[in-house]
């Protein structure tokens, strides 16, 4: 096996993706498929993550398969892994990368705004990881785990004012950092992914003049395409990164450092 290969494949292994219907997930759906796993995907739009596993498995010659699953839905999810698990044979990796945004002033939000986009990012993240590990932990399995978080974990952006989403990014980085030290002695390793300004269906919506500011506040004057986290979700989730563990990769085209 070249170097390249030992380093980044993903050879053997199934991988687990929620939020993969579009956007990022998507994208880097289609990397790891490319660099040999398997995939399954969780996505509320299950049509449209069915299609998206289908694509992928063409594509590339690899496994697809998707469920339309709610990540605020314990029961739910864990009644996917087990599925999933039976059709796949086994699961390996996990992805765990569904997540929304809201953009309101804090005066104008209502609470059940404010608890929507906390159950999608914050407690969406959390049962997906813990059913997850509690898969893992189960059958004596080692694996690893990458959250989506954002650069908003770190800043706070401007000019839209969005407190929920930032909070809930903020404690994603946190608590991925508790499930690293929880779950070292099982072998489970467990990092996130900070992006900056990505243009996806998630932020195709915002005013232009808003789009061409952050441009302006980002150093190297453009936003993202998800296509460029995939390396690092690659990474984080190979032997490549074995002493990789709760650690939060910004990628954000040098945003958070000026
Ligand atoms: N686009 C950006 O600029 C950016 C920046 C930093 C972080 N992020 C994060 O990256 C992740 C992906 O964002 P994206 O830009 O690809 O967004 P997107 O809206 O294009 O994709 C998000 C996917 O998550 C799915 N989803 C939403 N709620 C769900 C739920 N309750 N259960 C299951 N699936 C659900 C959606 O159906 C969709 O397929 C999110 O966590 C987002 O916060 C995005």
């Amino acid at each position: 096996m070249d170097m390249l290969k030992k380093l980044f494949s993903l050879e053997g292994k199934v991988v687990l993706i929620t939020g993969g219907a579009q956007g990022i997930g998507k994208a880097v759906a289609e990397h790891i498929a490319a660099v040999g796993a398997d995939l399954v995907i969780f996505d509320k739009q299950g049509e449209k993550a069915q299609a998206a596993a289908k694509a992928i498995s063409k594509e590339y010659q690899r496994k697809a398969i998707a469920f339309e699953v709610d990540v605020t839905k314990p029961e739910e999810i864990a009644a996917a892994i087990e599925k999933a698990d039976a059709e796949m044979g086994k699961l390996d990796l996990l992805f765990n990368n569904a997540g929304i945004v809201l953009q309101k002033p804090v005066v104008d939000l209502e609470p059940n705004e404010w608890l929507k986009v906390i159950d999608v990012n914050l407690n969406g993240i959390f049962f997906v990881a813990q059913a997850f590990g509690r898969y893992l932990i189960s059958r004596n399995k080692e694996g690893a785990i990458v959250n989506t978080a954002s650069m908003s974990g770190t800043i706070v952006n401007y000019p839209q004012r969005q407190a929920s989403y930032n909070t809930s990014k903020a404690a994603v980085v946190q608590l991925t950092k508790s499930l690293a030290v929880e779950w070292a002695d099982k072998g489970i390793r467990v990092n996130c992914i900070s992006p900056g300004y990505i243009f996806t269906e998630l932020t195709s919506f915002v005013r232009e003049d808003w789009q061409d500011l952050w441009k302006e506040l980002t150093p190297t004057k453009r936003m993202g395409k998800p296509e460029e986290l995939a390396g690092a979700v690659i990474y984080l989730l190979s032997d490549s990164a074995s002493f990789a563990t709760g650690t939060d990769l910004i990628i954000d085209g040098g945003f958070t450092i000026v």
